[in-house]
């Protein structure tokens, strides 16, 4: 008997330790750092018609977390969106200033970073989305709007916020949250003719509309997301404004909890306009406002390709959200 509990008593001292390093290594690692990727990317031809592109891009992809309504300009905020237990992160000034901003960076340090998630220092850059499969073009087009005169994008010399992340924070950002490898090959446009293909690149590239609209963002999966855990049948919890939580909708087309019965301009008017067929959509699911009816129509498109799954979420009376 004595001698099981010697054994025990080690094995928990073990246990112990094992923690106490895991621990402290995390600790001490904190925000990790990489080797910066190399990019062969040529400087980006700035064009009007790339930064029409970029504007549509960015104030659909970018702005929500980027864009200080004090200052009208993507000058960085304090992500209050994000549940407090990682901890306070705070979105970058990206305007043009050289110091605070990104007047600095090369066209090349811009695309390392979209593609993953890596910064010009090597610095992981914490709950900034990877853009894999966004295309080159698009990529480009989003360079083109952050060079460009829109106001949005003026220096401004307000220096970014530094993180705090909390223990939780530092731990994911050492395990789960990790850089995506740099594509091997160059990432083409889809065909827009193609409704299906074209709505697909929409909701895995352009708008990435699978990474709210899956089971979790723990189980996303970043190069495959069609993998990702419930893909696009709704359940990632996210807060409102004002802090409340909500879970994102099932858009696959299931009858019952999906949006199978809804008509396309039901489906284009709730995309581009926040109007679902009962009732307003409350953020953070994102205005479209700029995107095209063809884009909207197009991922209507693919929707009706995706396999159907069965979850209700709260709209449904199922999967209500929990309280704290
Ligand atoms: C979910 C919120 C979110 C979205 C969406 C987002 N970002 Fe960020 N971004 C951040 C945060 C947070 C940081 C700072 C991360 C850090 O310092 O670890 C950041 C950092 C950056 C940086 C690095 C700046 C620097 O000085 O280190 C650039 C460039 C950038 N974002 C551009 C963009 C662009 C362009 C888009 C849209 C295509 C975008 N971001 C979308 C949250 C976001
Ligand atoms: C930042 C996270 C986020 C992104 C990105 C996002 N959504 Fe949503 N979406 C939500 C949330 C949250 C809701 C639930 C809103 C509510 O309950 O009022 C929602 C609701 C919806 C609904 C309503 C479904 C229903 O049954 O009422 C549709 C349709 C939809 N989203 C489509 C899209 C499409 C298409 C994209 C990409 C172009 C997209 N969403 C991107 C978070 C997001």
């Amino acid at each position: 008997m004595k001698k099981i509990f010697k054994i025990l008593g080690g094995l928990l001292a073990l246990v112990a330790v094992a923690i106490l390093g895991f621990v402290v290594w995390v600790q001490a690692r904190g925000i990790p750092t990489y080797d910066p990727p190399k990019m062969a990317v040529q400087p980006v031809a700035i064009t009007p018609a790339r930064v029409l592109q970029g504007e549509k891009i960015v104030t659909a992809m970018c702005a929500d977390c980027h864009l200080d309504r004090s200052t009208n300009a993507l000058t960085g905020k304090f992500m209050n969106d994000l549940p407090p237990e990682f901890g306070k992160i705070y979105a970058a000034n990206i305007t043009q200033d050289k110091t605070h901003g990104i007047g600095s960076w090369t066209d090349a340090e811009l695309v390392g970073l979209f593609r993953t998630g890596i910064g010009r220092d090597g610095r992981f850059r914490m709950v900034m989305p990877n853009f894999v499969h966004m295309s080159d073009e698009d990529v480009n087009s989003v360079i083109a709007f952050l060079r460009s005169n829109n106001a949005l994008v003026k220096a401004q010399p307000i220096p970014s916020h530094e993180q705090e992340p909390s223990f939780l924070g530092k731990m994911l950002v050492n395990t789960v949250m990790k850089p995506t490898p740099v594509p091997a090959k160059p990432v083409l446009d889809p065909d827009t003719t193609d409704g299906v293909a074209y709505g697909h690149y929409l909701v895995v590239g352009r708008y990435k509309c699978y990474e709210c609209h899956s089971k979790d963002f723990k189980t996303n999966n970043a190069l495959v997301p069609e993998k990702s855990e419930g893909y696009l049948a709704g359940g990632t919890r996210l807060l409102t404004p004002t802090g409340q939580e909500i879970l994102s909708r099932n858009i696959t087309c299931d009858e019952e909890t999906g949006i199978g019965d809804w008509t396309e301009a039901q489906f284009v008017q709730a995309v581009r306009f926040g109007q679902g067929p009962n009732g307003p959509l409350k953020l953070p699911m994102p205005k479209f406002t700029l995107m095209s009816p063809q884009e909207a129509r197009a991922i209507y498109a693919y929707l009706h390709t995706v396999p159907k799954l069965k979850n209700a979420t709260a709209e449904d009376g199922g999967g209500t959200v929990a309280t704290r």
